[in-house]
């Protein structure tokens, strides 16, 4: 299933869960020297938030921020989180812009299986993530296809929101099906409180934004964050 680099982080074995901050708290003003400071704090990759006004009430990123992020710092991983209705329809400009991975919904208005090839064809890894209330056997069709499983444990549409204990349930049930290749990623509410149950419940990729960013020590959260 590996079809970037061996430096690509979500394929292969990791032995240490990995760290993503989610853009959606950064300073937009200081986007670039924000997005720095987490790499150089000890982030492994960077975290899109890319909402459409449809699938979610809110508006947030576009490819274009996108390709300005991949040119300020082309070394680092871009891991990019559509909450849209209609995913295909970005794929091509997000994996243009330098998108190595492109999450989409189960709940999305399209066929998982097409927005899968879509996604494979633009040469990026696939990832298909679950709202709060979508059972985990919604995805289990597509588990094997994909790189990587996403449980948003806040309902998506804004930072900064109260972590949903209920999903780490599921979320362990998804754990067991997936491949030693595969990740796990969790995504709202992640943070110093929360981010034990996350890593106990399979998940080794942990994606914060407000715990990062509204930090005072990006280095020390991370590293936190990561577990020992
Ligand atoms: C929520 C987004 C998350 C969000 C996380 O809709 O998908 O990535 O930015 O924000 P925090 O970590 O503040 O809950
Ligand atoms: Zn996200």
């Amino acid at each position: 299933m590996s079809i970037m680099s061996s430096t690509h982080p979500i394929t292969g074995r990791i032995t240490k869960p990995l760290v993503a901050p989610s853009i959606l708290s950064a300073d937009f003003a200081a986007l670039g020297s924000d997005c720095e400071a987490t790499i150089a704090a000890g982030a492994d990759l960077l975290h899109l938030d890319v909402m459409d006004g449809h699938f979610v009430p809110n508006v947030t990123m576009g490819p274009a921020l996108c390709a300005s992020l991949h040119r300020r710092l082309p070394d680092v991983f871009l891991d990019v989180h559509l909450m849209v209705t209609a995913p295909t329809l970005y794929v091509e400009a997000f994996a243009k812009a330098g998108a190595g991975h492109i999450t989409f919904h189960v709940e999305a208005d399209e066929d998982p299986a097409d927005v899968i090839k879509c996604i494979r064809d633009a040469g990026c890894t696939v990832g298909i993530a679950i709202n709060p209330p979508t059972p985990w056997e919604s995805i289990e069709p597509w588990l094997s296809e994909v790189d990587l499983a996403l449980v948003m444990s806040v309902n998506p549409g804004f930072s900064g929101q109260s972590f949903i204990g209920d999903v780490l349930e599921k979320t362990k049930a998804i754990s067991q099906r997936l491949r030693d290749d595969q990740r796990l990623e969790m995504d709202g509410g992640v943070n110093l409180q929360t981010v034990s149950d996350c890593r106990e419940a399979g998940c080794d990729l942990l994606v914060a934004a407000s715990a990062i960013f509204g930090s005072e020590d990006f280095a020390t959260t991370i590293t936190a964050l990561r577990g020992a």
